[in-house]
């Protein structure tokens, strides 16, 4: 059965690469364009994203258009095979039109408006800003959205950030009229308005959160970055409306960036492909420790892939270092195709660098480039560009390929802010994030592909379901899990979840709400811990999952009791002692389990997901033991399977293989049964298609 999606671009049906490419910078050296395009086939580049932040090179005053220098480049690629996503420039502006309309500027949070200056520093609301753009956007659309090189659009760059102008107050206000269908009386309920006398008793006594003002009503801070995500969707979808009808069939994108202030997961749904921008610091985390830095990256992969269930770009990388972090490591021998091959592992179709060239002055003049400043190609970052699009080249096969998953965590916008905001339970660090990766993680280090999902999203796919912390579900959500139970799925849930609702009100009756009839337990109180605590997780003889031994825990304790579910383990020590720490309720036709604390050791998570992954029948790519820091991830057509094997833990590894035969697909040769990696090494491998 061929299960292939269609390439992201008719017209460039292959592997991506390339990189964001600013020619606009380098009018004055008709040279360095010259040898640009040169370089660019030598990398093996057939992408290149131009037009971002080129407002002032397009529009040098007001109504006054320039495309000359457009023309040229798109004219000059279209002659030598190479393409274009084409950005809208909204990103950044011309000074004449801050000059000109100050209700542009963006507004921060002390409620000072900013002045003309970096980029993203401009109000979604404004009237102005979407006019211009709309205009300008418009131009571009006419002129270039047939043109034989383009193959996309580029909306903006990174949409993030949020403006305090009256023009956004008044937006804010209408947003909050609809959604408590215009009742004051909803609204202050919603918000829990009594305390500390915050009811409101006119719409314009709602003000946004300041910090000279309104922090700590939950629900207005929730519902204001509800709102601010809202209407970037809302001022990208106004670009997108700015350019689809002239060539309705150029796909759409923007490109995300871990942008906290945007819910990536509805900004996805406007969009006709998903691309992000990853920048991992390789080799400079505190630990040192690439392997969880590479979990955390592979989740992201995986998440970007699960908002459309279909193979995402990756837009921007760094081909060496950046300019930003803290310290700017060098990525080691063999790190740049291994991470960048890694994207397209979790079903990236493009491997995609910021930037091109690097730009001789102003702010990014130090960030890693494909072309260094010296401007040839005999450097190492070059040849390891080069070398990626030679094995991007012989991956044209993958490209549309998908990822059979049966495994998915939950990981929602609403939570992951309403869960940082709230006071208590430890605000010396609740960790959410890194919690969500704790689980993840493991499942990484066990080869078992993942879907990063919504709470609002469908589970019947999955056979497991994991939501780690999940504070904030809705009432609705909570009966869509509980259903999910008892037609046969698997649920885990953990400490501090079903807490608050929609609006950030407490579940009333008794934690975890929502999830309580799920599963089985109630959770009487939860504490935070000091970082000196420690607690344990001792499992019981003869538990269901066959785990021995004990787990240290610590940061966060639940005291639970028992309503229909089975202990399978239970705290070590102080008062919580013999108490049920690790439960399993059974639902229906399904099960839930419930971790009440917080274990320390990644290897639990290990012994726990492969208890489960055995237990419930859910496939690893690799059906044999793989090493620590070492993963297998799949992408299939429906006939042959393509497995990446990645090693990130810092030393050479022997991965044996499961008996299956393997090619490697590089070199076209019969794949050993022990597999050899170096360090930072990584093995592609096909397959016949395993049956899931
Ligand atoms: C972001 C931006 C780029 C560039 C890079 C630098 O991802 O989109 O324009 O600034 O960061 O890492
Ligand atoms: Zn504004």
């Amino acid at each position: 059965m061929n299960m292939k999606l269609s390439p992201v671009s008719s017209k460039l049906p292959v592997m991506l690469h390339g990189a964001d490419y600013n020619p606009e910078q380098w009018l004055k050296y008709p040279e360095v364009l010259r040898e640009d395009i040169r370089m660019m086939k030598l990398a093996n580049c057939n992408v290149m994203s131009v037009g971002i932040f080129s407002w002032v090179s397009l529009e040098p005053e007001e109504g006054v258009f320039t495309f000359d220098w457009l023309d040229s480049v798109l004219n000059t690629f279209a002659e030598n095979g190479i393409y274009a996503f084409l950005a809208t420039p909204s990103g950044a502006r011309p000074a004449w039109m801050s000059e000109k309309y100050p209700e542009v500027l963006r507004v921060e949070r002390n409620r000072v408006r900013n002045l003309h200056g970096v980029r993203h520093n401009h109000c979604y609301t404004s009237p102005v800003y979407r006019e211009k753009t709309a205009l300008l956007n418009g131009k571009l659309a006419e002129r270039y959205a047939n043109h034989p090189a383009v193959i996309g659009w580029h909306i903006s760059n990174e949409y993030g950030g949020e403006c305090h102008c009256d023009l956004c107050q008044a937006s804010f206000r209408d947003w909050l009229k609809v959604k408590y269908n215009n009742s004051l009386d909803e609204m202050n309920h919603a918000w829990w308005a009594t305390f500390w006398s915050h009811t409101y008793t006119s719409w314009n006594q709602v003000e946004s959160p300041a910090p000279h003002g309104e922090t700590q009503v939950h629900g207005l801070n929730l519902d204001w970055r509800r709102f601010v995500s809202e209407s970037m969707i809302d001022f990208c979808q106004h670009e997108i409306d700015s350019v689809r009808e002239y060539n309705p069939e150029l796909p759409v994108t923007t490109n995300m960036h871990n942008i906290d202030g945007v819910d990536y997961r509805k900004l996805a749904k406007i969009l006709d492909v998903v691309s992000w921008d990853a920048y991992p610091d390789w080799g400079y985390t505190e630990d040192n420790d690439d392997a969880r830095l590479a979990a955390w990256t592979a989740m992201h992969h995986d998440m970007y892939r699960t908002f459309k269930h279909k193979p995402f770009l990756l837009m921007e990388s760094t081909p060496s270092l950046t300019n930003w972090q803290s310290v700017s490591k060098l990525k080691r021998p063999g790190m740049h195709k291994l991470s960048s091959l890694q994207a397209v592992a979790h079903g990236s179709d493009s491997v995609q660098y910021f930037q091109w060239r690097k730009s001789r002055g102003s702010s990014e003049k130090f960030h890693g480039a494909v072309i260094d400043h010296s401007g040839h190609a005999e450097t190492r970052v070059f040849r390891d560009v080069a070398e990626v699009g030679r094995t991007l080249a012989e991956l044209q096969d993958v490209v549309g390929t998908t990822t059979p998953v049966q495994t998915a965590i939950i990981y929602d916008w609403d939570n992951r802010w309403a869960i940082k905001d709230a006071q208590g339970i430890r605000n010396s660090g609740l960790k959410y994030e890194e919690t969500v990766l704790q689980h993840y993680q493991a499942l990484w280090e066990l080869g078992i592909p993942v879907d990063i999902i919504g709470s609002e999203e469908d589970f019947s796919a999955y056979k497991l379901v994991i939501a780690p912390m999940l504070y904030l579900i809705s009432e609705d959500n909570g009966k869509r899990i509980e259903k999910y139970v008892e037609q046969g799925g698997t649920f885990l849930g953990t400490y501090w979840s079903g807490v608050v609702g929609e609006t950030d009100l407490c579940h009333l009756g008794g934690f975890p709400g929502p999830l309580r009839r799920t599963l089985g337990i109630w959770a009487e109180e939860t504490e935070g811990l000091h970082s000196r605590d420690l607690n344990g997780l001792v499992m019981d003889p003869g538990n269901s999952l066959k785990l021995s031994g004990e787990y240290d825990a610590h940061e966060i304790a639940e005291l639970i009791h028992l309503e229909g579910a089975e202990a399978l383990g239970h705290y070590r020590s102080d008062f919580y002692a013999g108490r049920p720490a690790l439960t399993v309720n059974k639902l229906g036709a399904g099960k839930a389990y419930h971790l009440a604390t917080r274990v320390k050791d990644l290897q639990f998570y290990v012994d726990l997901y492969a208890a489960i992954a055995g237990k419930e029948r859910i496939s690893r790519t690799l059906n044999s033991e793989l090493p620590v820091g070492v993963t297998a991830q799949l992408r299939t057509d429906g006939e042959h399977d393509y497995v990446f094997v990645q090693n990130f833990s810092g030393a050479e590894q022997v991965v044996t293989l499961d008996g299956r035969e393997y090619t490697d697909v590089e070199s076209g040769a019969a794949a050993p049964s022990e597999l050899k990696l170096a360090v930072n090494g990584l093995a592609i491998l096909k397959r016949g298609a395993v049956k899931a």
